[in-house]
């Protein structure tokens, strides 16, 4: 990833949320997860709405419910979701996305599922969006830059999708494969990366129940910088492997070959589990800082072990060397 040593369009330090409103959004998901609650999407809008952040403005998705996979942690302020984003397709900055992105047309729009599968099918954006239910998931997000956030996604488990295309026993990879058309976006201008951007997991990977085949956040469909109308979002694994836009998804025998791993295969291998042990090649992954929350006095929080989730996807890895397997 380009990395700036300082960067002059970091964030600013933003405002605390309250405690009173982090713990109402606190309850509301304990009372909800309890089933003592009929949740919407505006619950959640209703405690931001007391924050001091940007309202969403996309089209609402209503009856999204919430998830026992969500983390707790306070989400990350809306204006910090949505204006501090790395898509190369729009520029390298990190305010690129917001400012470019405009120009993504996101209707019509499909979605081919092929490859090693007994029923290949290409999806409309509308019938994704009826695939499953709607969830909330707020995940810890990890870039390997060595930030993070807490984003309220709003999707389904992609072994949703896995389960209608039957894949065949020689489905070993999923390569998830997105737009590049350069009367959209600028940035394919820039040979930064090889276009399309192409991400790739292991099956099983893939159909880990964390897997969120993510069609929006903060209770609204995606917006076009944060990879609308469709993306992939693996969390306990660096931002790089969570790719946005979707247009193609190939299940394959053969380890795909990925954009990251293309460019610098010494520092993006193909797992790229977040590991605070190991090291990137030029900087130390064991500590990441908070997007909103990195005011002066504040501390730099340590990574965890697959960003937290290791105690649902560790086992995945059983076996591995993951210094080798990075
Ligand atoms: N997907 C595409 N198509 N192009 C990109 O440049 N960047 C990745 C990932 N998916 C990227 C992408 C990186 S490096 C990160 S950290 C996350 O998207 C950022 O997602 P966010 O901006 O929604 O937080």
């Amino acid at each position: 990833m380009l990395v700036r040593l300082r960067s002059v369009d970091d964030p600013q330090p933003s405002e605390i949320t309250p405690r009173v409103i982090h713990e109402n959004r606190r309850a509301v998901l304990m009372a909800a997860a309890a089933g003592l609650a009929t949740w919407s999407a505006s619950a959640l809008d209703a405690a931001v709405a007391a924050d001091d952040v940007a309202r969403p403005s996309g089209a609402a998705l209503l009856q999204t419910r919430p998830s026992t996979l969500s983390t707790m942690e306070r989400p990350t302020p809306y204006k910090d979701v949505t204006g501090y984003n790395n898509f190369y397709e729009f520029g390298t900055d990190k305010d690129d996305p917001a400012a470019y992105a405009g120009s993504l047309r996101v209707r019509p729009w499909t979605v081919a599922v092929e490859g090693e599968v007994a029923r290949p099918r290409v999806f409309d954006i509308d019938e994704l969006l009826k695939l499953a239910p709607l969830e909330e998931r707020v995940y810890r997000m990890r870039c390997v830059e060595g930030w993070s956030m807490a984003i309220p996604w709003v999707g389904y488990s992609f072994a949703e999708l896995i389960r209608r295309v039957e894949p065949t026993s020689r489905a070993k990879y999923v390569e998830f494969v997105t737009l590049a058309d350069a009367s959209q976006m600028p940035g394919l201008r820039s040979s930064v990366l090889s276009w399309p951007y192409v991400e790739g997991l292991r099956i099983d990977e893939a159909a880990h129940a964390l897997t969120l085949l993510t069609l929006g956040l903060y209770g609204e469909v995606l917006p076009k910088q944060n990879g609308a109308p469709v993306r992939i979002v693996v969390p306990w694994k660096y931002g790089f492997k969570s790719g946005k836009s979707l247009v193609r998804i190939r299940f394959v025998e053969k380890q795909p070959q990925t954009s990251w791993n293309l460019a610098a295969p010494r520092e993006y291998g193909f797992y790229s589990n977040v590991n605070p042990q190991v090291s990137h090649p030029r900087w130390s992954q064991a500590t990441e800082r908070r997007i909103g929350e990195d005011g002066f006095l504040q501390r730099k929080r340590p990574t965890l072990m697959f960003n937290g989730y290791a105690e649902q996807v560790a086992s995945l890895y059983a076996g591995m060397d993951l210094r080798k397997a990075y």
